[in-house]
């Protein structure tokens, strides 16, 4: 679960404080991500490897246009392709028993966050780049309960393996060399509607509680 922090404010006894972007993002998705978290049932008892498949599906169907979205909106040299999650989750549905073809008839969710400005983006990426951290959690859960591994149909959970520490970091750096007060609302508003239009997508598929 994300511990959110709570936002400093300012009242007319003591001067403003500065709340960094990454604090509003905390604060602000805080509600949103414990919501998700309660109702995709990754963690529940009953997750066998045909709702586990669906889910992941349901992954692909939102990260394939996404990341369309994103390489429209940035030059291909500025992405990191060691960003990228769609081969992992491509490489988990072929373990699931999907075809190519199965794969390529999957539907791909159209109501996508507003992508304008490079606070849209970094908020975009901050809640994609941040659910590799949950994933750390819920990969031992589906090897555990599943016996499903990284090379067996959980790549994505485990996305950047003992990078996933150094990625997140990495992300914070970008996150605080951006941090400017007049953009920083972009950031927070394309966090929330990707939060937003994520949980609508899975529950469109079908797999929330
Ligand atoms: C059952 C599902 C999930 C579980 C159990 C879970 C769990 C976690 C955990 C343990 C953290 C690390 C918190 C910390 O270190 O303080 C985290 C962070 C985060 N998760 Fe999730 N998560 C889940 C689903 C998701 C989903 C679906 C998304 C978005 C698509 C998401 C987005 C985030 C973000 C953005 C953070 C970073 C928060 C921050 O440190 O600022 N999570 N999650």
């Amino acid at each position: 679960m994300v511990e959110a922090t709570p936002e400093l404010t300012s009242t007319s006894d003591s001067p403003a404080l500065a709340v960094s972007v990454l604090q509003m993002l905390r604060t602000a998705t805080s509600v949103q991500h414990k919501a998700l978290e309660a109702r995709l049932p990754l963690t529940h008892a009953d997750l066998d490897r045909s709702l586990y498949t669906r889910i992941i599906e349901a992954y692909y169907g939102f990260h394939v246009p996404l990341q369309r979205h994103i390489d429209q909106f940035v030059s291909p040299q500025a992405c990191d392709p060691k960003r990228y999650k769609v081969a992992a989750l491509i490489k988990d549905l072929r373990a699931l028993g999907l075809s190519d073809g199965q794969i390529d008839r999957l539907p791909l969710c159209c109501d996508l966050p507003r992508l304008q400005t490079q606070g849209h983006l970094l908020g975009i990426m901050y809640v994609i780049e941040g659910a590799t951290l949950g994933g750390q959690v819920l990969r031992r859960i589906i090897a555990d309960r599943l016996g499903i591994e990284a090379d067996s149909g959980g790549e994505f959970l485990d996305v950047y393996g003992r990078d996933t520490g150094r990625r997140w970091k990495a992300f914070l750096k970008q996150l605080a060399d951006f941090d400017q007060p007049e953009y920083n609302g972009d950031v927070v508003d394309a966090a929330c509607a990707t939060f937003a239009s994520f949980e609508r997508w899975l529950d469109r598929a079908g797999v929330l509680l």
